[in-house]
């Protein structure tokens, strides 16, 4: 079905039959509010687990002078289901949207060894402190060339990478792009960790997001709650790469966290909303005062009706 009608039919709630699932969840939603769309009320694609690469990243390796991380990055088209009976025609780093999380210790030799699989000439633009020839904007990749990207990881802090050949918004919004952690030598104190890239699909090419997501699909954890314990810090790994939409956000219910833009430095706000503009990222740490389930979701209120919503369900 034609992608307006579905997200005017979440926006108004206007019936349509053809999005049954949607249909069911507005005529829910009308009744008994944002609560009550949870688990199998909530209109997401796939199983529980589906997401845990793109959720759970790596572990951080202590920092060792001189060690090498190697990551294999292809770009391949793939078609994804993003949405229930919504599919995006999507360009990938290895298959997903967002691509895979990649993680290095300050310090640590990044290589990246890049394969374009796909039909349209990419690259990968790393964000951080690296020499030019390793910035991915001079050297394009054809389809069936490869590149490899090597530099020192640095600064410390949480950073997004992405295709930069042109048209850019094309290349970014079409799914070309994923995250970097680089723990700092002296290491953060132990947490639960998760990662979200925050991103929103144009489904009917008119230059809007039909579609908003965390780390890929609508309502995904809405559907499925992220599960962390209280007596743990829980950090979070936010990234807005939403192309069109000159910000996005982050918004806590019924808690505060500490939130460090870009993972660097020693400023901390501590808020229960944080916005960023596309390509803006930062970490945010929560001290969970209360058990039970908390909801999550981008403050622009559209965002949040178009898939860009979940829950925490917080576990003595
Ligand atoms: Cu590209
Ligand atoms: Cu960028």
């Amino acid at each position: 079905m034609a992608a307006p009608m579905l997200g005017k039919l979440v926006l108004d709630g206007n019936a349509d039959a053809a999005s049954r699932t949607l249909q069911t969840h507005v005529h829910n939603h009308a009744v008994d509010g944002h609560a009550a769309m949870i688990g199998e009320n909530a209109p997401a694609v796939g199983g529980p687990s589906d997401l845990d690469a793109l959720l759970y990243p790596p572990p951080a390796l202590p920092y060792e002078p001189g060690r090498v991380r190697e990551y294999n990055l292809r770009a391949v088209d793939r078609e994804l289901e993003i949405a229930p009976g919504i599919f995006f025609p999507a360009w990938t780093y290895n298959g997903t949207v967002p691509g895979p999380i990649l993680r290095a210790t300050e310090g640590d030799i990044l290589r990246v060894n890049f394969t374009n699989a796909g039909s349209h000439p990419h690259t990968i633009h790393f964000h951080g402190i690296h020499p030019p020839r390793q910035d991915g904007v001079f050297e394009i990749v054809k389809p069936g060339d490869d590149f490899t990207y090597e530099f020192e990881a640095r600064p410390a802090g949480f950073h997004p990478y992405h295709c930069h050949a042109t048209p850019l918004k094309k290349h970014i919004h079409k799914g070309l792009y994923g995250s970097l952690i680089i723990d700092p030598k002296e290491p953060r104190p132990p947490a639960q960790e998760l990662v979200m890239v925050m991103n929103g699909y144009d489904t009917d090419g008119d230059g809007g997001n039909n579609f908003y997501t965390v780390n890929g699909r609508s309502f995904y954890y809405a559907r499925y709650p992220i599960t962390v314990r209280r007596s743990q810090l829980v950090r979070i790994y936010l990234a807005n790469l939403t192309e069109f939409d000159l910000i996005n956000s982050f918004h806590l219910h019924a808690d505060f966290f500490h939130y460090q833009p870009n993972g660097t430095g020693d400023y901390r706000e501590y808020t229960d909303t944080v916005m960023q503009c596309q390509g803006q990222r930062g970490v945010l740490e929560i001290e969970f005062a209360n058990a039970g389930v908390y909801m999550f979701h981008a403050h622009q209120s559209e965002f949040a009706e178009l898939g860009w919503m979940g829950f925490f369900n917080v576990t003595d």
